[in-house]
């Protein structure tokens, strides 16, 4: 079982996407749990403020650490081995390989040891300040949101997380594409075909070559002959020659 800890202000934003689809299938089946924390609740003073300005000048406001710390401490009273998450531009970029090792290392493996995953466990703990030995894995993902954070904020992080170069508002739509393209690669939460395929955890990136579904003919734009022709290898070479690295 994976637990993600969703550290944020706007909870009603992060909250329905957790709630649909293969998201809520697994947490339905007991895959994965999610959990949803205010930092607001841990705002100091009567405005519950969690944030202030940055000494030396400069615009906006920057979380403090009281709120963040006592937020992520009080998730970590009852689970130690919880591991933070800190979506920041600044972070490593976010791929499939990464998201593909989160998954392993949640215990979401197949039976039986492998090398493999076995590298990737390692890769995972060369990016963390601890290593890890988890099978049940917990992440509490800190979404930041104004113009920053106060620095020290980073002595309490285990990894920082790029979605990418460009700049959001804010840590929750990182957060929910870093819980989907790890969730979705646990076995069971597809099914079928494609969690087979996933379950294996082969090396490098899934394939993912053009598909088509009736009507074989639409507005003049038709779906190539091979994926009619019922040839399974003929099918095959033709998507082989088609995919696309993800
Ligand atoms: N927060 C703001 N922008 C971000 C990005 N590109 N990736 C992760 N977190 C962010």
């Amino acid at each position: 079982m994976i637990k993600f800890t969703i550290i944020t202000l706007f909870p009603e934003a992060v909250e329905p996407y957790l709630k649909t689809s293969m998201m809520w299938k697994a947490t339905e089946k007991s895959l994965a749990e999610f959990k949803l924390v205010n930092l607001r609740d841990f705002g100091l003073g009567p405005h519950k403020s969690v944030d202030d300005t940055p000494y030396g000048g400069g615009d906006g406001m920057l979380l403090r650490c009281e709120p963040v710390f006592a937020a992520i401490e009080s998730v970590k009273e009852k689970d130690p081995d919880a591991k933070v998450i800190l979506p920041t531009p600044v972070g490593e970029i976010w791929n499939q390989s990464t998201a593909r090792e989160f998954a392993i290392d949640s215990g979401s493996r197949p039976a039986g040891p492998s090398p493999r995953a076995a590298g990737a466990n390692s890769r995972a703990a060369a990016l963390r300040n601890t290593p890890n030995q988890n099978t049940n894995s917990h992440y509490i993902i800190l979404c930041p949101h104004y113009e920053g954070y106060d620095e020290r904020i980073l002595s309490i992080v285990d990894y920082k997380i790029s979605l990418g170069k460009y700049v959001l508002t804010g840590g929750e739509l990182p957060a929910l594409i870093i819980i989907d393209s790890v969730v979705r690669l646990i076995p069971g939460v597809l099914g079928g075909e494609k969690s087979a395929e996933i379950e294996s955890f082969s090396d490098g990136d899934n394939l993912e070559y053009p598909q088509y579904t009736r009507p074989e003919d639409f507005r003049g734009m038709k779906v190539p002959e091979v994926l009619l022709s019922g040839n399974h290898g003929e099918i095959a070479k033709w998507r082989d020659t088609h995919s696309g690295k993800v």
